[in-house]
């Protein structure tokens, strides 16, 4: 149960972002982000775009020039957070006067202008499709006035912008392909403050990796809030893909194939590739994945209930039985399959029957790892203004807790399938616990320490599990893997 907790938390927890600096640039940078991996690779893009102006990355708050949050907006306590955020970057600009401060992200596409007059700290608001204004937008705060771009765009996808590494271990890395969401479940902001679906150049994804690759990169996270949904036919809206020409669409390139091309191309490089709508899952990528061994054995599939009134008060596209059929294709065609799921529990209307609905379902998953949460209303949402948030605090709570405890002995019903056997795993630091350790993650992406011997960082590995918890697998190293 902490343990879970514990991701929870770090999955909205915001760090200082940095990166090796130049001695030419002058100015600084503090910048945060919070929330999906979507907006931490945003910030690479951001400080990217503003390493050309000038800034390096800090880790100092005191001493930054400028300081910025990439914020979240998915529940309430992710605002609440970054508000709290703010009012200690407050305390400090009593001393630092100079000191500018902008928001960006989800937040600042929800608040827009709104967000200058609540939180008076604030030059600067820009939403997950301006980020290429910042230069012009810093002009403006230089000169003394407020500066606000919000505009969400059709075609954007930072598919020229190379982005600058921030925290990076030098071994794995998020490259994003869509931008965006066009699927409207009741309950989530993401479509009002990330705009409509796009898809990036496939072109553009593998140019990217190959300057990854050319750096001794070893694992590529393919990023978007739909990524089975991606589509490039030249470029423009998913939607507007019947407006394109018969050409553009017969050579349209889809999820699965560009899965194929990155593992065809980089037969050494590990791919993982987030978030997977159920209900844009389709069988080809399931396909290509069995194909490559490189294509790491593992789906973060979001279910979000068991029980299908709560699917369809969701406008989830699926049922529970189409959800429990997939999973059950997967397993037939890759049985050492991992799969995760996000859950919220307290959505409106959700009876006792709905959440045993969902115990049961994971029963029949049982799911490697799982993200859940209380249901939090967000306004603009179909649900903020339509439904009535009615399951009270207690009852959530309790909820969460169950669905919590099950999935964490589901967790260790996993990781005790492991022990045993001998896996490859890919070395990507320094065990937290224990520094003679290296900690690394087998293709299922479940977390493996072993002592370090005389393996190096971004190694491949094969590593005999000896013992595990319900998060981590105990082994050791019995020797290098082909893959190197
Ligand atoms: N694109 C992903 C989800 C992105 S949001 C998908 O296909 O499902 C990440 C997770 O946050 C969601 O899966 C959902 O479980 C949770 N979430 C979104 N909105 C929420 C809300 N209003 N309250 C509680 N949890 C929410
Ligand atoms: Fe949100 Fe549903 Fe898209 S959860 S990000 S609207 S798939």
């Amino acid at each position: 149960m902490e343990h879970v907790e514990k991701i929870i938390d770090e999955k909205i927890q915001g760090k200082a972002l940095v990166t090796e600096n130049k001695k030419e640039n002058t100015k600084k940078l503090f910048i945060e982000s919070y929330g999906c991996q979507m907006n931490m690779n945003d910030s690479e893009i951001v400080a990217a775009i503003l390493d050309k102006q000038g800034y390096n990355t800090t880790q100092v708050l005191e001493e930054a020039d400028l300081v910025l949050v990439n914020t979240c907006s998915i529940r309430e306590k992710a605002e609440t957070t970054v508000r709290k955020r703010l009012q200690k970057y407050n305390a400090v600009k009593q001393v630092n006067k100079k000191m500018k401060v902008g928001v960006l992200g989800c937040m600042a596409e929800r608040l827009k202008e709104k967000f200058l007059e609540e939180e008076k700290i604030v030059d600067l608001v820009v939403g997950p499709d301006a980020y290429k204004d910042l230069p012009n937008l810093l002009e403006e705060v230089n000169e003394g006035k407020d500066a606000v771009n919000v505009i969400l765009s059709k075609e954007e996808t930072y598919g020229d912008i190379a982005p600058v590494r921030l925290n990076s271990n030098g071994v794995s890395a998020f490259v994003s392909i869509t931008r965006g969401c066009d699927n409207m479940c009741t309950f989530c902001v993401v479509p009002f403050t990330r705009g409509r679906e796009r898809s990036r150049d496939p072109k553009s994804i593998l140019e990217e990796i190959r300057q990854m690759v050319a750096k001794n990169y070893k694992e590529i996270t393919l990023l978007g809030q739909n990524v089975d949904s991606f589509l490039w036919y030249g470029g423009g809206l998913k939607k507007d893909f019947n407006k394109a020409s018969e050409m553009a669409q017969a050579t349209a390139v889809d999820f699965a194939q560009l899965l194929d091309m990155c593992a065809t191309e980089f037969p050494k490089t590990r791919f993982r590739f987030s978030t997977s709508n159920p209900q844009d899952m389709s069988l080809d990528v399931i396909h290509t994945m069995a194909k490559h061994k490189n294509i790491c054995k593992y789906i973060h599939l979001p279910v979000q209930s068991g029980s299908n009134a709560m699917l369809k008060a969701m406008n989830r596209q699926h049922t529970r039985e189409e959800y429990m059929e997939l999973v059950d294709t997967i397993f037939k065609i890759i049985p050492e399959m991992a799969l995760s799921q996000d859950m919220i529990v307290g959505f409106c209307g959700e009876t006792e029957q709905d959440h045993k609905d969902t115990l049961e379902l994971m029963e029949y998953v049982k799911y490697d790892f799982g993200f859940m949460f209380a249901y939090s209303e967000r306004p603009g949402t179909l649900a903020g203004k339509k439904m009535e948030d009615d399951v009270p605090a207690d009852v959530k709570k309790r909820r969460l807790t169950e669905v919590i405890d099950l999935q964490q002995k589901h967790a260790l019903y996993r990781t005790k399938q492991h022990l045993g056997k001998t896996e490859e795993v890919l070395i990507e630091g320094t065990s937290k616990k224990n520094s003679n350790q290296w900690k690394g993650r087998n293709t299922q992406n479940t977390v493996i320490v072993f002592p370090k011997e005389h393996y190096k960082l971004g190694d491949f590995v094969n590593v005999k599990v000896e013992d595990c918890t319900s998060a981590t697998l105990i082994g050791t190293a019995v020797g290098y893997s082909d893959n190197n």
